[in-house]
C-alpha cells in the first residue's frame, strides 16, 4: 500500500521550482499540515483526482495529467495506479480533500459516466457525517469540477445528436452530489473527440488545460 503522502507529490514538486513567480507567492503563504505530513497552500490548492483504467496507454488523459504536474499549487493523484486492488485509503483521501479547496475529477467518459474506480472513490470517501448529512460539512465551500474526455464529438452531445442528451444532462448526478456536499460546481473542462486528436491537437488540449487550471 502506498504511503499517505506518496501519490500527492506534485504540490511539493511545484514548490521546488526556482524562478516560478507562483513559488514565491506560495513560500510566503501560510501552509496547512495534513495527516500525511505534507504542506499545502490553502488558497491555491487544486487537487486533481485522475481515474483512468489504463493510464499508461491513454493519449489524452495522460498528456493532460503530465501538463498539470508541476503547476504551483496543483496536486495530482492517479487512482488506478495508487489503488490497483481497489482498497482505498479513506483517511488519506479525506486528508487530501481537507487540504485543497478545488477538487478536479479527471477522467474519460465511460458509458456516459465515470470509470468504476472513481465511483468507488466517491462511495468510499464522501461519507455521511463527513461530506454530507448531520455534521458532514468538510467539503462545504470547496469547488468541484471535472476534466473529462469523450470519444464523441461535441455535436453528438446535443438533443438531436447521436447521444441525444447534453453532457450537462449526463452529469446531473455528479452536480447534485456536489450540491449535497455544499460544494460549488465548476463548468467542466471537456476534450471532445479524444480518440481522433492528432498529436498537435492533443498537445494543444494539454496546454489549454494548464491555462484553465492556472485560472481557477
Ligand atoms: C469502456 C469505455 C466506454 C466508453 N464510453 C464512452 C461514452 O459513453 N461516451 C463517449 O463519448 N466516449 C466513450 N468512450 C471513449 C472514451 O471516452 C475515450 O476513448 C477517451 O476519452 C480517450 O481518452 P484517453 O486517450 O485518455 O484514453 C468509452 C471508452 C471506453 C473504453
Amino acid at each position: 500500500m502506498p504511503s499517505a503522502g506518496g501519490a500527492f507529490n506534485a504540490l511539493s514538486h511545484g514548490f521546488s521550482h526556482d524562478g516560478n513567480p507562483g513559488v514565491a507567492l506560495c513560500a510566503q503563504a501560510v501552509t496547512k499540515s495534513t495527516a500525511g505530513g505534507r504542506h499545502y497552500h490553502p488558497a491555491m490548492a487544486v487537487l486533481i483526482v485522475c481515474a483512468h483504467p489504463d493510464l499508461p496507454h491513454s493519449r489524452v488523459n495522460r498528456a493532460l495529467l503530465e501538463a498539470a504536474r508541476g503547476l504551483p499549487g496543483v496536486t495530482t493523484t492517479d487512482l488506478y495506479g495508487r489503488y490497483p486492488d481497489f482498497f482505498i485509503d479513506v483517511a488519506a483521501e479525506q486528508a487530501a480533500l481537507d487540504a485543497h479547496d478545488t477538487i478536479i475529477l479527471q477522467h474519460p467518459l465511460h458509458w456516459y459516466g465515470m470509470p468504476a474506480m472513481l465511483k468507488h472513490w466517491i462511495d468510499q470517501v464522501l461519507l455521511e457525517g463527513w461530506a454530507y448529512g448531520s455534521g458532514g460539512n468538510r467539503l462545504a465551500g470547496k469547488r468541484w469540477g471535472h476534466a473529462l474526455s469523450t470519444g464523441g464529438q461535441a455535436a453528438s452531445y446535443e438533443a438531436r445528436g447521436l447521444h441525444q442528451h447534453t453532457l450537462a444532462e449526463f452529469m446531473t448526478p455528479l452536480k447534485r452530489t456536489a450540491t449535497l456536499c455544499a460544494m460549488n460546481w465548476l463548468e467542466p473542462f471537456v476534450t471532445h473527440g479524444a480518440d481522433h486528436l492528432n498529436d498537435a491537437e492533443r498537445d494543444a488540449a494539454a496546454q489549454t488545460y494548464r491555462h484553465w487550471l492556472t485560472g481557477l
